[in-house]
C-alpha cells in the first residue's frame, strides 16, 4: 500500500514563519504515521520560485530572482532538516525536469483545444498572483489580501476550465476530496456562481517557465507551481515512480489557497485524464488578534526563537495539540507556555521520571518479565484504536488526547498502586506494566515528536528504534529484562 502526500510549495520571497512551518509539520506526522502503518510512502515539498512577486523581491534586494531563489530555497531546506522533516523529494520550481513537464502539459493542453488564446483585461494582485475582479473599479483592492491590483490587458492563453465545471461539481458532491467538510459547500457554491475560464500565460513577466508557443510569454506562476504534484514523482518522465504513487493520498494547504487547489487544480487534472487525488485539506490560519501571521503584517512568530527557548519537539507538540486541525488559532507566548508545562512537564515528562526513579530506587534499575494487566492492555489498545481512527481523519489534536488519555491511565494506575509504599510486595509486576504503557505511549508519539519518543525509548533500556517500528507493537511485551539507562529531565519547567 502507497500513501503520497504533498504540502504546497512556498514562496522563496520571505523567510518562513510558523504558519509555513505548521503544513510542513502536520503533512510529517501523516507521512511518519503511514509509514509506522506499514505504507510504502512518498512526501513531496519544495519551494515555488518563478513569478513577479519573486521577480520584485529579488529586485528590491538588488539581486536577481534565481540568486534569490537559491538562497531562501536552501533557508527553506535547512528548516526543515532541522525540524525533523521526513520528505522523500524536496521539489524547486526552477529545476528543469519540472519546467519540461510544465511546458510539456501546457502543449498537450493546447493541441487538446483546452487552451485557447484571447485577451485579458482585468485585475491581478502580485501579493496572491492572482486574477481578480474588483468590487469597485475605483478603488480595485483585492478581495483576499486588500492589497492594490494593477489593471492589466494583454494577450493570453486561458484554460477552458468551463468545460470541465460539470464533471468538477460532480465528482466534489460524490467524494471527500474536500475536507474538511464545511469546506465543501463553500468550493460547490463558488462552482455553481460560474466559472471563468483562467488565464495561463503572462506578456510581461520574465521570471517564469517560457510558454511553448509562438509568442514569448511565461507561463502563469500557479499553472507552474500546481503542476509540481506530477512533476515531483516523475510524471511523463519517470512512469515507474508515477504509476506507483499516482493519485495524492492527502495534498495539505492553507485555507488561503483553497481556490487553486480545489478547483482549478482537479480541473487540470481531469483535461489531463488524471485521476483525482483522494483528500485536499485545507488547514486554517495562525493570527495574532484578527490579523494572520504573516511577514507582511510584520507579526512573525519565529520558528527559531520557540525552538531554541522549548526544544524542537515542544514546538512540534503545541502546533498540532492547540487547535482543531481546519481551524483558526489564535497564536501567543502565554498559551504555548502554559500547553507546555501542563502536558508535556506534567503529564508525560513527570510519568517517565517518577516510573524510571522507582525502577532505579525499588529494582536496582532491572525490570524482569511480568504479566500485563489485561484491563490496563484491554484500554491500551482501544486507545491506540481510536488514535489511528483519528490520525486517519487528519484530525491531529483529537489523536494527542487519546495518547493522553494513555499518560492519564498509567500516572493513575501508578498512584493507586502506589510502589512505593512498604508494603507493596508485587513493585516488579506494577513498574513492568507502567513501562510498557510508556513504551506504548512512545511509540504512538513518534509520529508528532520523534526524538521525544526515541528519547524515552532509550532511558527505558530499549535497544532498538522506535521510528522503525510498526504500530503492531502496540500493546506487545517488553524484552524479559529491561536495564533503564541514566534519567533524563525530557521537559524542563518553564516559569
Ligand atoms: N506558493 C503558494 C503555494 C503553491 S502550491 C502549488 C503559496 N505559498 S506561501 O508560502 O504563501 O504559503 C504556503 C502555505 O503556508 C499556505 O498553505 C498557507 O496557508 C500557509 N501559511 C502561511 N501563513 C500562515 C499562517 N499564518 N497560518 C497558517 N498557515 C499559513 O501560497
Amino acid at each position: 500500500m502507497k500513501f503520497y502526500i504533498t504540502t504546497p510549495l512556498y514562496y522563496i520571497n520571505a523567510e518562513p514563519h510558523i504558519g509555513h512551518t505548521y503544513t510542513t509539520i502536520a503533512a510529517d506526522t501523516l507521512a511518519r504515521f503511514y509509514r509506522m502503518l506499514g505504507y510504502d510512502v512518498f512526501f513531496l515539498t519544495g519551494t515555488d520560485e518563478h513569478g513577479q512577486k519573486i521577480s520584485e523581491a529579488a529586485k528590491k534586494q538588488g539581486i536577481t530572482p534565481e540568486q534569490l531563489a537559491d538562497k531562501n530555497s536552501k533557508t527553506y531546506k535547512n528548516l526543515w532538516d532541522d525540524l525533523n522533516i521526513s520528505y522523500t523529494r524536496f521539489i524547486r520550481t526552477s529545476e528543469e525536469v519540472h519546467k519540461e513537464v510544465v511546458k510539456k502539459v501546457f502543449s498537450r493542453l493546447l493541441e487538446k483545444g483546452d487552451l485557447y488564446k484571447g485577451e485579458y483585461s482585468g485585475y491581478y494582485c502580485v501579493h496572491c498572483e492572482s486574477y481578480f475582479i474588483p468590487e469597485d473599479e475605483n478603488n480595485p483592492l483585492c478581495p483576499d489580501c486588500k492589497r492594490m491590483m494593477s489593471k492589466i490587458s494583454e494577450p493570453s492563453y486561458f484554460f477552458r476550465i468551463s468545460k470541465y465545471a460539470g464533471a468538477l461539481q460532480k465528482h466534489i458532491e460524490n467524494s471527500n476530496l474536500i475536507k474538511p467538510d464545511f469546506r465543501k459547500n463553500e468550493i460547490l457554491n463558488l462552482i455553481k456562481t460560474g466559472l471563468r475560464d483562467i488565464s495561463t500565460t503572462r506578456k510581461n513577466v520574465e521570471w517564469g517557465i517560457p510558454s511553448p508557443t509562438p509568442e514569448k510569454y511565461t507561463i502563469y506562476v500557479w499553472f507552474d507551481a500546481l503542476l509540481n504534484y506530477l512533476s515531483g514523482i516523475g510524471y511523463l518522465h519517470n512512469d515507474e515512480i508515477f504509476s506507483r504513487y499516482w493519485p495524492a493520498d492527502v495534498q495539505l494547504i492553507g485555507k488561503d489557497i483553497i481556490r487553486f487547489h480545489d478547483i482549478i487544480w482537479p480541473s487540470i487534472l481531469l483535461a489531463l485524464d488524471l485521476p483525482i487525488p483522494d483528500k485536499i485539506f485545507a488547514h486554517g490560519w495562525w493570527v495574532i488578534g484578527q490579523d494572520k501571521i504573516s511577514k507582511s503584517k510584520g507579526n512573525v512568530v519565529s520558528p527559531q526563537k520557540l525552538i531554541g527557548e522549548y526544544g524542537l519537539d515542544a514546538f512540534r507538540f503545541f502546533l498540532l495539540r492547540e487547535i482543531p486541525f481546519g481551524s483558526d488559532g489564535e497564536y501567543s507566548d502565554k498559551a504555548f507556555k502554559k500547553r507546555y508545562n501542563s502536558d508535556l512537564v506534567n503529564d508525560l515528562g513527570n510519568l517517565v521520571n517518577r516510573t524510571v526513579n522507582l525502577v532505579e530506587t525499588k529494582l536496582s534499575g532491572t525490570i524482569k518479565s511480568a504479566t500485563s494487566e489485561s484491563k490496563l492492555l484491554q484500554m491500551t489498545r482501544n486507545i491506540y484504536k481510536t488514535y489511528e481512527e483519528k490520525l486517519r481523519e487528519i484530525s491531529f489534536s483529537e489523536a494527542l488526547e487519546e495518547i493522553w488519555k494513555l499518560v492519564s491511565l498509567l500516572n493513575r494506575f501508578l498512584d493507586e498502586r502506589a510502589p512505593w509504599r512498604e508494603s507493596c510486595n508485587n513493585i516488579n509486576h506494577i513498574l513492568y506494566n507502567v513501562v510498557c504503557g510508556i513504551k506504548d505511549t512512545a511509540l504512538l508519539l513518534a509520529p508528532f515528536i520523534p526524538s521525544t519518543s526515541v528519547k524515552i525509548w532509550k532511558i527505558l533500556g530499549m535497544q532498538d528504534n522506535p521510528l522503525e517500528k510498526r504500530f503492531t507493537a502496540v500493546g506487545e511485551k517488553l524484552p524479559d529484562v529491561l536495564k533503564t539507562t541514566k534519567r533524563e529531565i525530557l521537559f524542563p519547567r518553564k516559569k
